[in-house]
């Protein structure tokens, strides 16, 4: 199991992907509540922005969008909404948790894969629309994850990146901090009975990457157009970039 202070926590290291799916695996019963009650429903709002940004390409005829990381599915049926859309993890009790949703809300254009994000089962130049929800800060690799990503992206196509980020405004930085070192492990152990997934959550998002630095490294895979928009005063972000035609 991964423990905050094991340098499986850090942003790449060796023996991560196995560590995090056997945590995605003890946690998948209780993820959605978590999710949702942690968050106080605003990650629901987040996803939705997300769809929004993404609209114009997904509404293109025929649009497919690969939902990577996608847990138990709550992008993809956003996603699912506006287009055909096929949800990757390597996950199965994530998945499990996503398809019974899928069934449930007929969602007939959703289709789930198990799969790694570091190597994607899919030729290059697939999808029109590739999303990210939470998913790369988890990965063992992610300047791996981002050329993944670029690789099955058509040309003309557009990636979203929605990650927890760097809050800017200060008194919520503090506000912020206490709330996701302090109070957010507590409940999260309480309630799913793993004190290591909810510890590993708060360090994975200090070592992940700053808006900037994001950013520069979605560049260095080869989008353009790279931008982002703080949600939440910056305590998420959403990053999106292009693969140019
Ligand atoms: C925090 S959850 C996010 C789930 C979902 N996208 C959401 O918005 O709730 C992170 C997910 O990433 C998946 N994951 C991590 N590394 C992965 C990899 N290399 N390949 C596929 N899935 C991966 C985990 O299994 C987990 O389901």
């Amino acid at each position: 199991m991964l423990k905050a202070t094991e340098p499986g926590a850090e942003m790449n290291a060796p023996g991560k992907s196995s560590a995090v799916r056997a945590m995605f695996a003890e946690i998948a019963p209780s993820y959605d509540r978590l999710n949702h009650l942690l968050s106080a429903n605003i990650d629901k709002r987040w996803r939705r922005y997300t769809v929004n940004k993404l609209a114009d390409v997904l509404d293109r005829p025929g649009a497919l969008a690969l939902d990577l990381c996608c847990g138990t599915a709550d992008l993809t049926l956003e996603l699912e909404k506006r287009a055909r859309v096929i949800g990757c993890d390597f996950c199965h009790p994530m998945l499990v948790i996503g398809r019974e949703k899928i069934a449930r809300r007929k969602a007939a254009r959703a289709t789930l894969a198990e799969a790694d994000a570091l190597n994607l089962p899919f030729a290059d130049a697939q999808f029109d629309a590739v999303a990210i929800a939470f998913g790369l800060r988890n990965l063992a690799h992610v300047e791996g994850g981002l050329a993944e990503i670029f690789r099955v992206l058509k040309p003309g196509g557009r990636a979203a990146v929605l990650e927890f980020s760097r809050p800017v405004v200060p008194l919520l930085h503090q506000a912020f901090n206490f709330y996701f070192h302090r109070v957010l492990p507590r409940i999260g152990a309480f309630v799913s009975g793993s004190s290591a997934a909810y510890a590993y959550l708060p360090e994975s998002v200090k070592n992940f990457p700053d808006q900037e630095r994001l950013s520069a490294m979605m560049r260095e895979a080869g989008f353009s157009s790279v931008r982002y928009h703080n949600l939440s005063g910056g305590i998420a972000a959403l990053h999106l970039g292009e693969r140019s035609l």
